[in-house]
């Protein structure tokens, strides 16, 4: 497939062809209202796509009869149980092991404080997402970094050695795994997840698996939960419908516990349970029940997106190596060949007007790298790969 005759072989349902750029310059958004209009934004995980109709129409229904007050019942819980067990053939994942939180960020941070006390510390694999290395100081803990390898999987020797340093003062420590990981899109197979859950019980660190990304493995990659595997039931995780549905703007999320783990999860404050949105709650569970036959059209568009996108790379930016991973909208890119310094993304920016992640705030890793998020039209995918290469 070449660069050129994509655009004629796309699905005629692929939600990333649904919207032109002067409809998406209309939203009110961080993605489009962060830079000035004539920036083309590929950075912050939005997707340039509708609501899927289920969704759409649950919300507008509960509008409609002004269902606007607090949240109530299992019906977020009973559709990510059911979905799991579709989906990740996780059949016996008992509700009572589900929690509502307000979104995946605070979650993380109430498995922290159930797991660790303050000045304790935390272990993320950077470069991975910024909040993963801000959070945990807003809390009061430490982050101790254990780089991917180069390869971009878990480099097994940093995260024992991570996991020496964290407890190195005597503390407790947990380890914040993404699942799969932002930025790379690297999916872990269930023997690494088993060597995670095998390395933190010699270690005594509990993890805390980040599993946002979940519902966006591409077909034909196994998505295994890590509660799941051998050695996972002392785990906590947590997932959600916004990034897969692109619902950040209807927040809400769901806590989960590993089989033994469930008196940690019982011990978060039932306020914070029932500060999800109650609309939230509404959207992601039909996202969960219902969302299946748009989020199968979405994922064959950003398979298609994904393949495209190192087409454009390798024909248009040679010198930028990008290792395609099957696990979200989200590449990359090692721009360090093209001699613009730790930071590339600014420079993008300011010379080819297309707006981009920096590396840098990711972590160890980060410098001469930039994240570029490909859920949007083929079309605005070239554009913004023509303007990186006009711009050097
Ligand atoms: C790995 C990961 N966790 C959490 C989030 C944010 O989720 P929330 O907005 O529900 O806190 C994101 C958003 O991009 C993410 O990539």
């Amino acid at each position: 497939m070449s660069a050129t005759t994509h655009a004629s072989n796309e699905l005629p349902d692929n939600p990333l062809r649904q919207l032109t750029l002067d409809q998406l310059r209309q939203r009110t958004s961080e993605k489009w209202r962060r830079y000035d209009p004539d920036v083309l934004p590929l950075w912050v995980a939005e997707m340039d796509v509708l609501l899927a109709e289920p969704i759409a129409k649950a919300v507008t229904d509960a509008i409609a009869a002004g269902d606007t007050g607090y949240p109530s019942g299992t019906g977020y819980a009973d559709a990510v149980a059911a979905f799991a067990a579709e989906r990740w053939h996780w059949a016996d994942l008992d509700r009572d092991r589900i929690r509502t939180v307000p979104d995946i960020m605070l979650g993380v941070v109430e498995m922290f404080k159930t797991v660790t006390g303050p000045g304790d510390a935390i272990v993320v694999n950077s470069p991975v997402y910024p909040p993963f290395h801000l959070f945990p100081v807003f809390n009061d803990r430490t982050v101790v970094e254990a780089p991917l390898g180069a390869d971009q999987r878990i480099d097994f020797a940093a995260l024992a050695a991570a996991f020496e340093l964290a407890l190195g003062r005597g503390g407790r420590a947990a380890y914040l795994l993404c699942h799969p990981h932002n930025p790379t899109g690297t999916v872990h197979t269930r023997s690494e997840l088993e060597r995670v859950a095998r390395l933190a019980a010699d270690y005594g660190v509990r993890v805390v698996a980040d599993e946002a990304h979940a519902p966006l493995v591409a077909p034909g990659t196994r998505f295994v939960p890590y509660l799941t595997v051998a050695g996972g039931e002392r785990g906590l995780a947590l997932t959600s419908a916004a990034k897969a549905w692109n619902l950040p703007g209807l927040r809400g999320a769901v806590a989960i516990a590993g089989t033994e783990a469930v008196a940690d999860l019982a011990r978060m404050p039932e306020k914070m349970s029932i500060s999800i949105s109650h609309l939230g709650s509404i959207a992601h569970a039909a996202a969960f029940r219902e969302g299946g036959p748009w989020l199968d059209a979405l994922l064959a568009g950003l398979d298609a997106n994904r393949r495209f996108l190192a087409e454009l790379l390798a024909e248009r930016l040679p010198e930028v190596r990008y290792r395609p991973e099957p696990g979200t909208y989200l590449a990359w890119l090692d721009c360090r060949g093209l001699g613009l310094g730790d930071d590339p993304a600014a420079a993008f920016l300011e010379r080819g007007r297309v707006a981009l992640n920096s590396g840098l705030p990711f972590g160890t890793g980060g410098a001469g790298h930039v994240r570029l998020n490909y859920a949007t039209s083929p079309e605005i995918l070239t554009e913004a790969v023509d303007r990186m290469a006009a711009s050097l």
